[in-house]
């Protein structure tokens, strides 16, 4: 697979160690919401890897796309030096995105900390269909609240959870799930991104409620394209076929959206 060069419009820090890139591709991106790019994070060989990130918008029919993304390492940290003019070489977009359905009438989206970053993208995706959002948004504290004023322009307003309680309910996202569900009528389906321990919590209240998930999913990835099975995931469920290679998906390419099923 050939990688494209996009020109970057913009980097600008969000928050303490919190950085949204804007880059024009060289066409139109299409994407499904829940893909990701796979960077290259300077012009050299060094790092060799590419670094993975979730679309969070897209903007002008394609033509425009934005990144959000953690200064949590030496890739992540050389691309938050990008500046406005410079090439962004990346591959994409990659893996295989939630799945919408496009009649529902609403959907719950559960986001914890950077994992707001591909649920903004769907949440605009739904809203432009028509589809009513509630978005739960938890974070350590209120800095790390990210993307809310892009959220509102959406006509999003999320529901918030702290862990320290800065803003919103006290507690993690998790637990504003658990508030929200004794309150209203369970959702057809959850959609959900964030930390592995956020992400397994989730799954688990989901299961109590019987709520289909489709959660996506981080590891560490080197090809990005299904080729060295370093992304390998080990998926849980107990009715996967046993047959179908036991329980591993390649998070890169059958991923990173992992469906759990909890049928009613
Ligand atoms: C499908 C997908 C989508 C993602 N979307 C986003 C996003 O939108 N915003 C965001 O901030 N982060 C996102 N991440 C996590 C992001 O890819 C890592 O934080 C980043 O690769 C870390 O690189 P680094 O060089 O800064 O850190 P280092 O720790 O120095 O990286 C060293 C190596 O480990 C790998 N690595 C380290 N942590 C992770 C991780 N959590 N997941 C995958 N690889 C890792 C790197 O690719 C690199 O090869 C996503 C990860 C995946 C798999
Ligand atoms: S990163 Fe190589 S197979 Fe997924």
């Amino acid at each position: 697979m050939l990688s494209d060069q996009g020109l970057v419009t913009n980097l600008i820090k969000v928050a303490p160690d919190y950085y949204e890139l804007t880059f024009r591709p060289p066409g139109i991106l299409k994407a499904v919401p829940g893909q990701f790019l796979h960077l290259a994070v300077t012009g050299s060989h060094d790092p060799l890897l590419r670094r993975p990130l979730s679309i969070f918008d897209l903007l002008e029919g394609g033509k425009k796309c934005r990144l959000l993304f953690k200064k949590s390492g030496r890739g992540t940290a050389l691309l938050s030096k990008f500046q406005a003019g410079e090439p962004l070489d990346y591959i994409g977009p990659l893996g295989n995105g939630f799945t919408i359905y496009p009649g529902s009438p609403w959907e719950l989206l559960v986001a914890g900390g950077i994992g707001v970053a591909p649920l903004h993208y769907l949440a605009r995706v739904l809203t432009e269909s028509g589809i009513k959002i509630v978005f739960l948004l938890g974070a350590a504290n209120r800095k790390q609240l990210l993307a809310r004023s892009s959220l509102s322009s959406l006509g999003v307003e999320p529901l918030l959870a702290t862990d320290d309680g800065s803003a919103g309910y006290r507690g993690t996202v998790g637990e504003l799930l658990v508030d929200y569900l004794e309150k209203n009528p369970a959702p057809d389906r959850l959609y959900c991104c964030g930390p592995p321990s956020m992400i397994e919590q989730v799954i688990n209240i989901a299961a109590r409620w019987k709520i289909p998930v489709q959660a996506s999913h981080e590891e560490r990835m080197a090809c990005g394209i299904g080729a060295c099975m370093g992304c390998a995931f080990h998926h849980p469920e107990e009715d996967t076929n046993p047959t179908d290679y036991h329980y591993y998906r390649r998070l890169c390419r059958e991923g990173p959206v992992i469906s759990y099923r909890h049928r009613r």
